[in-house]
């Protein structure tokens, strides 16, 4: 992926970074060969940090893949926090599953397998913080549904906003549209306070008034 920073800075941040654990540099490793498109250590540790200065407790994400940023963020809401996660492809569940039990938090993360649309509004209660990273298309629907299940103060963290920098370029194909105009609802919706922090791919940070 064309990164939002250059080169030589992207590095230097690198360089930055806290060491991982085996777990998530074995997963940082087959997500890079298999071409999996996981958050990545800098953005995870931002989202980490980011439910763990609200003392999130109860986490939603939307997009397991291999369970990289899940692990992230059931540590971040610590043993007594729950996280659910959804996600579409029953393969990727499983595998994201049996990583979750490497990293021992299996009583603390629920995987389901299904769509975010149809999963959503069968949850009850409310979250603290939800991460949103899946089909591009749908986040604006996904917003509107998880909305009434957050909490006042709530955080809802979305990955990829400045796709690769395509958002802020004459490029008009049907996913960059969607993005920009993901950007635009978000900028002014009236429950939403939403800034856009350019690490990585983009990640929008809305907290719900
Ligand atoms: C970008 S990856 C998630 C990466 C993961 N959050 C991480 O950073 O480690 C997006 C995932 O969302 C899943 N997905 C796509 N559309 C979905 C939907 N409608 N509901 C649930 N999962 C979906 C895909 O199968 C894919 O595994």
């Amino acid at each position: 992926m064309d990164e939002i920073t250059r080169e030589h800075v992207e590095k230097y941040l690198h360089n930055l970074l806290l060491p991982r654990d085996a777990l998530l540099t074995r997963l940082e490793a087959e997500a890079e060969q298999r071409n999996i498109p996981i958050v990545g250590p800098h953005a995870a540790s931002f989202l980490a940090l980011t439910a763990r200065s609200i003392r999130a407790r109860r986490i939603l994400e939307i997009g397991t893949a291999i369970g990289y940023s899940t692990i992230w963020l059931a540590r971040a809401c610590g043993r007594g926090g729950r996280v659910i996660t959804i996600e579409v492809n029953e393969e990727t569940a499983e595998e994201a599953r049996k990583n979750i039990a490497d990293a021992k938090l299996s009583k603390q993360v629920t995987v389901i397998v299904g769509d975010g649309m149809e999963v959503i509004p069968t949850l009850t209660g409310r979250f603290d913080f939800v991460f949103n990273d899946a089909d591009k298309h749908q986040y604006r629907d996904l917003v509107e549904l998880i909305l009434p299940k957050l909490k006042r103060g709530g955080i809802i963290a979305t990955d990829n906003v400045l796709w690769a920098g395509r958002v802020a370029s004459i490029e008009n194909d049907p996913t960059t549209q969607a993005i920009r105009n993901f950007n635009e609802f978000l900028k002014d919706h009236p429950a939403l306070e939403t800034v856009t922090v350019p690490l990585r791919d983009g990640i929008a940070l809305s907290r719900k008034h």
